[in-house]
C-alpha cells in the first residue's frame, strides 16, 4: 500500500494517480485521492485497480492544487470503496499505512463526544480524533501532535486540512515515508519510487518523526517534539525496482512488514467482526469427507507445511503427510483417490513442487495450492489457489512469506476443523481471536531486536549452532537453522528436542550455542529437561520463550528472549520473528550479502 501527497501550483489529482501507479508493486486492492476544491475536502475513491479510480476521475474530475492519495491493502475492513482512503471529516483528510492497534479504544472515547465512524477501518479513528482536537480550537499542528501521542501501532500518516491550502502534515512510526523537495512544490511519498517523476531531492522521516510541510519550508520533529534535521539525499529511485525505505536490506524491511502482512492475509480469510473463518474460494472438495491431506513444498514453504501438519492433526483430526517435493515426486507414494493434495510455494514456480502437483493431479487428488504469486504456474494448475497476499518478497531468504503462509494455513485449519466438527463455534471464535490479536504480538516481538543484535554478535563467532524445539516448534527450530545457514553461512541444525540425546548431544561443548524455541505449553517441561542436559555439558543456551515460560526457567541459561504470551495455536508464527532477527543480525555482523546470499536463488525453477 502507498501514500502520496502534493502541495502544487496546478491541479494535482492526475499527478497523484501517476504517483500511485509507481507504488503499485506493493500490492493494493482499492485506491483514492482527496484534494481541497474551493476549500472543500473532495474525494474520489474506487475498489480494485487504479484504472477504476482514473475512470472515476475522468467522469468527475477533481480540481485543487493540494491533495493526498493512497493505495490500500486491506487490514481492517474489506477492500470496498467506503473503506478506501482518504478518510475524511469536513475538516481533515487522512491517508494511512500500517495499523492503529488501539483504534477500538480511540473510537470508544470519541463516541462519548458524539464522533462516530462511518467505516470499518482503523484509520478513521485518526481522522475523528484530529477533528475533535480542531473542534476544540487547536490549530492543525497542535491537533496532530496531540493525536499522535494517543496512537499505538506502526504507521505512516499524511493529513490535509480545510482552510489550509499550502499545508500537509506527515508522521512516521514504523511504516516508511519520504518528503520530496521541489521548486515551489512539495511532495510526500511512501518511497522514492513514488516521488521519482517529481523530484530526486528527498528526506526520509525517521521512526517517531512528524513533519509540517509547506512550500516555504519543512519542520521535522521527533517523537519528543524536538526539532530535528533529516539528511537531504538525492535518490536514484528511477533506476531501482523497489525501495528499501529506511532499512539497510530488503530482508529487514520484510521482517518489519510482518504485523501488516499478517493482518492483510487475515483480512482475506477471516471475518473479524463475527470472529469466524470465511473462505472466499469455492472448494472443489469438502473438508468433512477427507481422509488424508498430503502437503509438498520446498525450503521454508516445506517448514510452513510441517507446522500445518501439527495443526491439522490436532485441531481438525485430519491425518497429514508432509514431504519435501523433491523426495515426494520420486517416491511416487500410493494415494487414495479423493484425497487432498496441498502445495505451498511463495513463487508458485518451484520445479519440484510443480512436479509433485502434476503427480498428484494424475493420482485423482484434489489439488490445492497456497501461493504468493496469483499468476504463477502452480496457481494456474491448481483447482483452488489460496493466496498468501504478503506482497512481493525481494530478500532471497523467505520471511514475510512464511508468516503469511502460516497465517493462511492456520485459517484453513480452523475451516477444516469446523467442517469436521472437531471444534465448536466457541472454539472457532477463540482460535480466530488468537489470529486477529497476533499482529500486535508480532510488533511487540520485533521490540526484542536490540537484545537479539547483541546475541547475534556472539553467534557470529560460532562454527556450529544447534536449534531445538518440540511439537509445532520443531519446524520453527528447523527454520531458525535454515535461515542462519542461508544468510550467515554458519553451519546450523534444527532438531526435535527429544532427539537430542540420540546423536547431536555428542556435539555439545562450551563453544556450541544451542537455541531452544520453547514457549509455555504442555511440552515446555520436557524441553526444559532437554535444556538441562545441554547445560550440564557446558552448552551455551539461548532460550526463546514467552513471559510465562521465562518464569519457569531455572539456572544454566545464557540468554532468554522473552516473547509476549499468546495462545499456543499461534505461538509458532510468533516464534519465527526472533529466529529471523537472529539470522539477520548474525549475517550483518558477518558482512555477507544478506539479500542475495551466495549460491541461492529466490525461485528455483530447476530440479
Ligand atoms: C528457494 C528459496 C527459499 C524458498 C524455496 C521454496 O530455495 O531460497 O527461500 O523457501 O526456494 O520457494 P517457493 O517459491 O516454492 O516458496
Amino acid at each position: 500500500c502507498g501514500i502520496v501527497g502534493i502541495i502544487g501550483v496546478e491541479p494535482v489529482a492526475p499527478r497523484l494517480v501517476d504517483a500511485l501507479r509507481r507504488l503499485e508493486y506493493r500490492g493494493y486492492d482499492s485506491a483514492g485521492v482527496a484534494t481541497l476544491e474551493d476549500d472543500r475536502i473532495s474525494r474520489r475513491r474506487a475498489e480494485g485497480k487504479l484504472g477504476n479510480l482514473a475512470q472515476k476521475l475522468a467522469f468527475e474530475p477533481l480540481a485543487g492544487n493540494i491533495g493526498i492519495g493512497h493505495t490500500r491493502w486491506a487490514t481492517h475492513g474489506a477492500p470496498t470503496e467506503g473503506n478506501a482512503h482518504p478518510h475524511a471529516t469536513e475538516r481533515v483528510a487522512v491517508v494511512h499505512n500500517g495499523i492503529i492497534e488501539n483504534f477500538r479504544e480511540l473510537l470508544a472515547d470519541l463516541a462519548k463526544d458524539g464522533y462516530l465512524p462511518k467505516t470499518q477501518t482503523d484509520t478513521e479513528s485518526v481522522a475523528l480524533w484530529v477533528t475533535r482536537e480542531l473542534d476544540r480550537g487547536s490549530d492543525p499542528e497542535f491537533a496532530v501532535s496531540s493525536t499522535l501521542k494517543h496512537l499505538r501501532g506502526a504507521f505512516a500518516l499524511a493529513l490535509m486540512f480545510k482552510g489550509h491550502d499550502r499545508l500537509l502534515i506527515a508522521a512516521r512510526k514504523g511504516a516508511p515515508l519520504a518528503i520530496g523537495y521541489g521548486t515551489a512544490e512539495m511532495y510526500l511519498g511512501s518511497d522514492a519510487m513514488a516521488l521519482a517523476p517529481f523530484t530526486s531531492r528527498l528526506a526520509y522521516l525517521e521512526d517517531g518523526d512528524w513533519a509540517v510541510i509547506t512550500p516555504e519550508g519543512v519542520t521535522i520533529r521527533d517523537g519528543q517534539d524536538g526539532i530535528v534535521q533529516r539528511e537531504l539525499m538525492i535518490s536514484n529511485a528511477s533506476a531501482l525496482m523497489v525501495d528499501k525505505g529506511n532499512h539497510r536490506h530488503f530482508m529487514a524491511k520484510e521482517i518489519y512488514e510482518q504485523p501488516e502482512t499478517i493482518s492483510h492475509t487475515l483480512s482475506h480469510y477471516v471475518d473479524m467482526g463475527a470472529e469466524t473463518v470465511a473462505l472466499r474460494e469455492a472448494l472443489p472438495f469438502d473438508f468433512a469427507d477427507l481422509r488424508r491431506l498430503t502437503i509438498s513444498a520446498c525450503g521454508t514453504a516445506y517448514l510452513a507445511g510441517s507446522v500445518a501438519k501439527y495443526w491439522f492433526e490436532r485441531y481438525a483430526r485430519l491425518p497429514v503427510d508432509v514431504d519435501v517435493a523433491s523426495e515426494f515426486r520420486y517416491r511416487e507414494p500410493p494415494l487414495e483417490s479423493g484425497g487432498l493434495a496441498l502445495f505451498i510455494s511463495q513463487s508458485g514456480e518451484t520445479a519440484d513442487t510443480l512436479a509433485a502437483l502434476r503427480y498428484c493431479a494424475g493420482q485423482g487428488q484434489h489439488v490445492a495450492s497456497l501461493i504468493n504469486v496469483p499468476e504463477s504456474t502452480i496457481a494456474r494448475e491448481s483447482q483452488v489457489a489460496f493466496p498468501t497476499l504478503c506482497g512481493p518478497e525481494i530478500g532471497v531468504a523467505s520471511t514475510k512469506a512464511l508468516t503469511a503462509q502460516l497465517t493462511a494455513l492456520a485459517s484453513l485449519v480452523v475451516a477444516a476443523a469446523r467442517a469436521r466438527n472437531t471444534i465448536d463455534e466457541a472454539q472457532e471464535r477463540e482460535l480466530v481471536r488468537a489470529l486477529v490479536e497476533l499482529p500486535r504480538a508480532v510488533s511487540a516481538a520485533l521490540g526484542a531486536e536490540a537484545q537479539i543484535e547483541r546475541i547475534a554478535k556472539r553467534l557470529s563467532k560460532a562454527k556450529d549452532v544447534l536449534y531445538l524445539g518440540r511439537g509445532a516448534m520443531f519446524p520453527i527450530a528447523m527454520e531458525g537453522a535454515l535461515k542462519l545457514k542461508e544468510i550467515s553461512y554458519i553451519h546450523a541444525e534444527g532438531y526435535a528436542a527429544g532427539e537430542l540425546k540420540h546423536g547431536p548431544i555428542a556435539l555439545v561443548d562450551e563453544t556450541m550455542p544451542v537455541i531452544v524455541v520453547a514457549p509455555s505449553d504442555p511440552l515446555l517441561e520436557k524441553t526444559l529437561s532437554n535444556m538441562q542436559e545441554v547445560a550440564a555439558r557446558g552448552g551455551k543456551i539461548i532460550l526463546i520463550t514467552d513471559e510465562e515460560g521465562a518464569a519457569k526457567v531455572g539456572a544454566g541459561v545464557a540468554e532468554t528472549i522473552v516473547l509476549p504470551t499468546v495462545p499456543s495455536f499461534v505461538a509458532p508464527i510468533l516464534a519465527t520473528i526472533p529466529v529471523q532477527l537472529l539470522a539477520y543480525h548474525t549475517a550483518v555482523f558477518m558482512g555477507t550479502d544478506v539479500d542475495q546470499p551466495r549460491n541461492l536463488a529466490k525461485s528455483v525453477t530447476v530440479e
